[in-house]
């Protein structure tokens, strides 16, 4: 028996393995095709306090080794969501971590408050790295002070743990990740997308309708994996590594650098199932290897010989 399972705050997680926001809609049309029960959890959709449509068609590109959206927070509304999918999810024993979304703090605010008082929600993603609206997301997320307030606002609001998603589109994203540490975040999650572009050379125009949208995918791991490792280095929280995870290698990448636990994103796309399959994998590494406990491998990576660039300035 290989120990999974770990703990942020107050809540002890089955596995390291989850799937990321936006990848598997609100965890309840895809809960047929795998066994959510062997995940840590489910990222749900980004939640705002109103439905939103979300950006006008074409809102996703593929690319060299990646995908671009710009899906623009396409979602039914907090209120909807309570009605509508949480009992189902609750009847499925689904972990569920809600990510949520909106224009002011205040909005992010009473958002938390409705799935806090509807009960069944497990923590809280807070999403301040959407690089598609024109309110909030990267508003937010690009911002240190605006970073600290918003944590300091829903920190008040809930026990429960709360995550903030950080992006990849700042200098330093350390300081992004200190900001949060130090007003009470449990955790935090990297990389969101980064800000990518595709042009269609025969119209001239841009392939998105926004012209810019957030490049995910095998594209960013390299990416990822570098922040992650800012990160980890810089904070004592968790630390939940996202970023073009498509195999069990690339999850053990992840946690080898320091990441805690994981979230599988576009990959879902092409394998609704890998991120299990990911789990298991991760599983049979440690059984072959001789490793009780997943979290032996985390932060286990060997620099004896290299001199780090990255920390020199951190
Ligand atoms: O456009 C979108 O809905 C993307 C959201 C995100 O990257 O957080």
């Amino acid at each position: 028996m290989v120990k999974t399972s770990f703990k942020i705050g107050n809540v002890e997680f089955k596995n390291r393995v989850f799937v990321a926001s936006g990848t598997f809609g609100y965890g309840d049309e895809i809960s047929e095709l795998l066994d959510i029960k062997k995940l840590g959890g489910i990222f749900t959709k980004s939640l705002t306090l109103k439905p939103r449509k979300g950006n006008p068609p074409p809102r996703i590109v593929e690319t060299a080794s990646g995908l671009i959206n710009s899906i623009g927070l396409a979602n039914i509304g907090v209120e909807k969501f309570v009605s509508e999918k949480l009992p189902l999810l609750k009847q499925l024993n689904a972990v569920i971590i809600a990510n949520i979304a909106g224009g002011t703090i205040e909005e992010y605010c009473r958002v938390l408050e409705k799935l806090e008082s509807a009960n069944g929600i497990t923590a809280y993603e807070i999403n301040i790295s959407c690089p598609n609206v024109k309110e909030g997301g990267l508003n937010f997320g690009t911002d240190l002070k605006a970073t600290a307030e918003i944590t300091k606002m829903v920190r008040r609001l809930t026990s429960k743990p709360i995550i903030l998603k950080l992006t990849p589109n700042v200098t330093r994203v350390s300081e992004f990740a200190k900001a949060a540490e130090s007003e009470g975040a449990d955790a935090v999650s990297l990389i969101n997308t980064l800000v990518g572009m595709a042009v269609n050379v025969k119209t001239r125009k841009p392939k998105i309708s926004t012209v810019t949208g957030g490049l995910s995918g095998p594209a960013i791991k390299p990416v990822a994996l570098a922040k992650v490792y800012e990160v980890v280095n810089a904070v004592k929280i968790p630390v939940f590594g996202i970023g073009g995870i498509a195999n069990t290698e690339d999850a053990l990448e992840f946690l080898i650098v320091g990441a805690n636990a994981i979230q599988v994103g576009t990959a879902n796309f092409i394998n609704p199932n890998i991120s299990v399959s990911i789990a298991e994998g991760i599983e049979k590494f440690c059984l072959d290897n001789g490793i009780a406990d997943v979290g032996m491998i985390v932060g286990s990576l060997d620099t004896s010989g290299n001199e780090s660039v990255l920390k020199s300035w951190l």
